[in-house]
């Protein structure tokens, strides 16, 4: 007998709906799919926890509760990423062991774990902690291709997570790319060299072979297999929990679950695909074969086609897709799941834009320092060097990287209740992990995207075509202010307006067709122009952002390659560095503004 693991909450949204699932849509069902007899469900972890406090103004605490509450008969699992728990970079040993803690006590029965460079080290902690709390604890390893990733060394690492005191073991193909025979090899694998605990294998639908590498796995001996319902796995989703189950029918791996019920599941699923029709995607949608080649996770890419086209580059995507091999090899092979997906992902989408290591992310630099963990494989010292610069070695960590972290709840507990915002316990690690995001949404200044009652939102043309109809026409002739000065211009596109050659963020003092003479203009582009005379360099944005710091006042002296701001963007912290060395003139961002590629950020005197 095989056992499903169901996805529908976890991934399958992650996957095709850009995460966005709400709670008051999950809820209705838990009923019925509590009834299926799953091994398992997930329902939590992930990307979920960000999208909750992000875009949907929900507290993923109390998504769990709420959760496991409705589902007492099935054991509920949570997606935990070693020591970056939820997110993208390490915490100290203190937040990881809190957090499990409350997730525990909050009804998550089962912990998955994983590190996205297969790093053990970072993964001892959170196993140690989960057993400790007296929750199953699934020791999960990323499948990935490359060299250095074979079959022997996977069954080693397995067999070492379960001499940890894992409960079962996960076989993670976050990027659905494991083939039937690897499916098989690796299970196989694992029952020759002795394991005893359950084995899961996790895929995508991705590569469209994944059905077979599911039978090959049954075959081989596996346990538990992962699928979502139909309705919600499209390609880059989970083979359909359905489908598995009338596959399995009547042979020895026979699930013995109720068709009828699950059949009931579907058909709420699909009325929720219908009100969830402005998040997808086609090309989450479509099975993909390049994957075995560009290895590019579905959350990934479902990511990276948004950030494109937020980006204003959607025309690069096919360029992306080649630059991310070529990226990950030079990193040392790291499986692209989140973090290292995002940090090889925007650094591809960079060297794309800006050419190959014209602009190296903080992250990246943090990879190179080994903030993330150990590099699976070799990297070369001349990377290292264009990464780090010509001191890389003293750079370079050798320990576990949490051990260098300060302990942080006690500290951000006490912040929280001198601000006013410490109802519960959990707050403090909401708090913790994304404290700006974070502490935005426990003041109550979040707002949802949409709430369920809300949808189906408009069609993306007829509001786009609402838009439009509100639009002025450009180019449009008329007073602007900038900076607080009133000026006649020429305006090109909305809210922008370029005078001498600098873009300027303006707010429209007279509507369309009160257009002031053309002299006037000229006047005032005269004095714009001794105003702005000399050697004044302007930085602007290189994309679409936050600004989360600045990092110079005006009248600061500052050197060529100094970051100004830290921009945040794809969810990654980038410096805007000054082009020469110089001296700061006026910073025109705040923190926590969002820019637009282009938008100045400052002026300096180079
Ligand atoms: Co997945």
């Amino acid at each position: 007998m095989v056992d499903l693991h169901d996805q529908t909450l976890r991934d399958a949204h992650q996957s095709v709906l850009a995460t966005r699932l709400r709670t008051e849509d999950m809820l209705p069902i838990c009923d019925k799919m509590d009834q299926v007899g799953f091994d398992s469900m997930e329902i939590w972890g992930g990307a979920t926890f960000d999208a909750c406090i992000r875009y949907l103004d929900e507290d993923p605490w109390e998504r769990l509760d709420k959760l496991s509450n409705a589902l007492p008969n099935t054991r509920v699992q949570m997606l935990e990423r070693a020591m970056n728990i939820v997110a993208y970079s390490n915490y100290p040993d203190d937040i990881v062991e809190k957090f499990i803690h409350y997730a525990y006590k909050n009804g998550c029965e089962s912990f998955r774990i994983f590190d996205a460079l297969n790093d053990l080290r970072n993964m001892r902690i959170p196993i140690e902690k989960a057993k400790k709390e007296g929750a199953h604890v699934q020791g999960s390893l990323c499948y990935t291709i490359s060299p250095i990733h074979t079959v022997e060394k996977y069954v080693e690492k397995f067999k070492k997570l379960e001499r940890m005191g894992c409960d079962s073991l996960c076989i993670k193909d976050m990027a659905g790319m494991i083939s039937p025979s690897r499916a098989y090899d690796i299970v196989k694998g694992c029952k020759d060299a002795g394991i005893k605990i359950p084995i899961d294998l996790h895929s995508h639908n991705t590569s469209g072979m994944t059905g077979l590498a599911y039978m090959k796995a049954c075959e081989a001996g596996v346990d538990v297999l992962d699928t979502s319902i139909s309705s919600l796995t499209g390609a880059t989703g989970q083979p359909p929990t359905e489908s598995l189950t009338a596959a399995l029918q009547d042979t020895e791996y026979d699930t013995g679950y109720d068709m009828d019920l699950l059949m009931d599941i579907r058909e709420y699923f699909n009325e929720i695909w219908k009100k969830y029709r402005h998040l997808h995607r086609d090309q989450a949608l479509r099975i993909d074969p390049s994957v075995t080649v560009h290895q590019i996770p579905g959350g990934m890419l479902s990511n990276l086609v948004n950030q494109l086209e937020k980006q204003g580059a959607a025309d690069k995507y096919d360029e992306v897709l080649k630059e991310v091999p070529r990226v990950r090899e030079e990193f040392g092979h790291p499986p692209l799941v989140t973090p290292s997906s995002q940090v090889v992902g925007v650094q591809a989408v960079m060297n794309v834009k800006f050419g190959r290591y014209e602009k190296i992310t903080n992250d990246t630099k943090n990879y190179f320092r080994g903030m993330y963990g150990r590099p699976p494989g070799e990297i070369s010292e001349e990377m290292y060097e264009k990464i780090l610069g010509p001191d890389w070695e003293e750079e370079v960590i050798d320990d576990r990287p949490a051990s260098l972290l300060d302990p942080q709840f006690k500290k951000n507990k006490d912040k929280l209740e001198d601000m006013g915002l410490l109802n519960k316990p959990e707050d403090v690690l909401t708090y913790t992990i994304y404290p700006d995001i974070g502490l935005k949404f426990l003041k109550g200044e979040v707002e949802a995207e949409f709430t369920s009652d809300e949808l189906p939102l408009e069609e993306p043309e007829e509001k786009e075509k609402k838009e439009a109809s509100r639009q002025i026409s450009y180019p449009w002739k008329g007073k602007v202010k900038i900076d607080g000065k009133e000026y006649n211009v020429v305006m090109n596109s909305k809210e922008k307006v370029r005078v001498n050659g600098k873009t300027y963020n303006v707010s429209v003092l007279f509507p369309e067709g009160e257009q002031p003479s053309a002299s006037a203009v000229e006047a005032n582009s005269q004095t714009q122009t001794q105003e702005m005379s000399g050697d004044e360099i302007e930085i602007n944005s290189p994309m679409l952002g936050t600004i989360l710091e600045l990092k110079v006042r005006p009248g600061d002296n500052i050197n060529q390659g100094e970051p100004v701001a830290i921009l945040e963007a794809m969810k990654m912290e980038n410096d805007v560095s000054a082009p020469k060395d110089g001296k700061i003139k006026n910073m025109h961002v705040k923190k926590g503004q969002d820019v637009e590629e282009g938008d100045l950020i400052a002026t300096m005197v180079g």
